[in-house]
């Protein structure tokens, strides 16, 4: 049977700054997607917060680009906007770009991950959403789950890895794609995705029979609107086990905290700390960026639950094993931030277009002399 997941996500307004969702905005989300429920739009779901973000995740057999599942997200982030605009959270609305819904959700400011698939016997999902961060953030760890068998000991071990993962790689100013197989096209693929803030990993297949193994959200907030008008925040969705990586070949990446582009005022890089969903909330200049993790299983196009119909949700990163990740994380905001607004902790000059920056030079435009 093909079923979908799909998450889409989307910073409705937050509590005392650029840092969590409150708890009457995720009760929105729960509300809304119970009734989803009841009017059989969708199949389960489960409702969760990466710092600011609101994160509808739904499981449902419309398939992707469903025009019902993406206005319901759309009509749910709007009535999360009006209750953030009542109580005056802060950046309420910040990612509804768009006035009106029409046809697809994406290209209007909310990110969204999906992925249509034939379910596996039993099928072992990953989701991972991240704050203060934007959509290359994962090119990193999606390399090196499919393509380094340091990280990855199935692609030695297992047979049915041994031919090895296809990337599609999205050009973002350029608008274009490609697809790259590693292990042949491994240093073409890095040279690529060394770039992480021109160039994404959007979808990743096993080679031998092109099953679609990861997918993330391409939403660059600041293509759009050709400015800068908040994070990206990206998620992404992977299968796991049963010749894919194995789940905790999935988290391996996770172990050391890995430097991404976006931290306070989307305009300094900074380092990824995996954290519970209890630590989902960015303080210490507005993050360190965070990263959340939930794993759960696909069955009969719903999430697994218990007896009470409560989805069965693990929250991956809530483990010591990712405490040197997190010490790390915080050793290297106090190494970074020593350097203030200097390169390479502020992002270069051409990305810092995007931001509010050239606003403040515009005021010494006149100023300037011939030398
Ligand atoms: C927003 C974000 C924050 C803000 C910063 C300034 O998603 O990541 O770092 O950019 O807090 O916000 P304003 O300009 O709204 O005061
Ligand atoms: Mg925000
Ligand atoms: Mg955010």
């Amino acid at each position: 049977m093909r079923t979908t997941i799909t998450i889409i996500k989307c910073d409705v307004g937050s509590l005392a700054g650029h840092h969590v969702v409150p708890k009457p905005i995720l009760d929105i989300g729960e509300r809304r997607l119970k009734e989803a429920v009841e009017t059989g739009l969708i199949n389960s779901y489960f409702v969760f917060n990466a710092g600011d973000d609101l994160e509808l995740l739904m499981v449902h057999t419309r398939g992707e680009n469903n025009e019902e599942i993406h206005k319901f997200a759309w009509d749910t982030f709007k009535e999360a906007t009006e209750k953030a605009l009542n109580l005056k959270l802060y950046g309420a609305g910040q990612d509804m770009l768009k006035e009106a819904f029409s046809g697809n959700i994406r290209g209007m400011g909310p990110g969204v991950a999906e992925m249509e698939i034939e379910e596996r016997a039993s099928e072992p999902i990953v989701v991972f959403a991240a704050d203060k961060t934007s959509v290359g953030a994962f090119n990193f760890p999606l390399f090196k789950i499919f393509a380094d068998p340091f990280n990855t000991a199935g692609l030695i071990i297992d047979p049915n890895m041994a031919g090895g993962f296809k990337f599609e790689v999205m050009d973002l100013k350029r608008h274009e794609k490609v697809v790259l197989k590693c292990p042949e096209e491994m240093y073409e693929l890095l040279a690529l995705i060394g770039s992480p803030q021109n160039y994404i990993i959007s979808h990743v297949w096993r080679a031998r029979d092109n099953l679609l193994c990861a997918s993330t959200s391409t939403t660059k907030l600041s293509l759009i609107a050709g400015k800068y008008v908040g994070k990206d925040d990206p998620v992404m969705i992977i299968r796991a086990q049963h010749g894919l990586p194995a789940l905790g070949e999935i988290l391996m990446p996770f172990l050391h905290s890995y430097f991404v582009e976006g931290w306070m005022r989307g305009s300094h890089w900074g380092p990824l700390m995996p954290v519970s969903l209890k630590h989902s909330k960015c303080t210490v200049f507005d993050g360190p960026p965070r990263i959340v993790g939930i794993g759960f299983q696909v069955s009969n196009g719903k999430i697994a639950s218990d007896d009470n119909g409560k989805p069965l949700i693990t929250d991956l990163f809530d483990d010591p094993a990712f405490e040197l990740a997190r010490r790390e994380a915080i050793s290297y905001t106090a190494i970074i931030r020593r350097m203030g607004e200097f390169e390479p902790a502020r992002l270069s000059a051409e990305s810092m277009e995007y931001t509010t920056l050239p606003k403040v030079l515009e005021k010494l435009r006149d100023r300037f002399r011939p030398i």
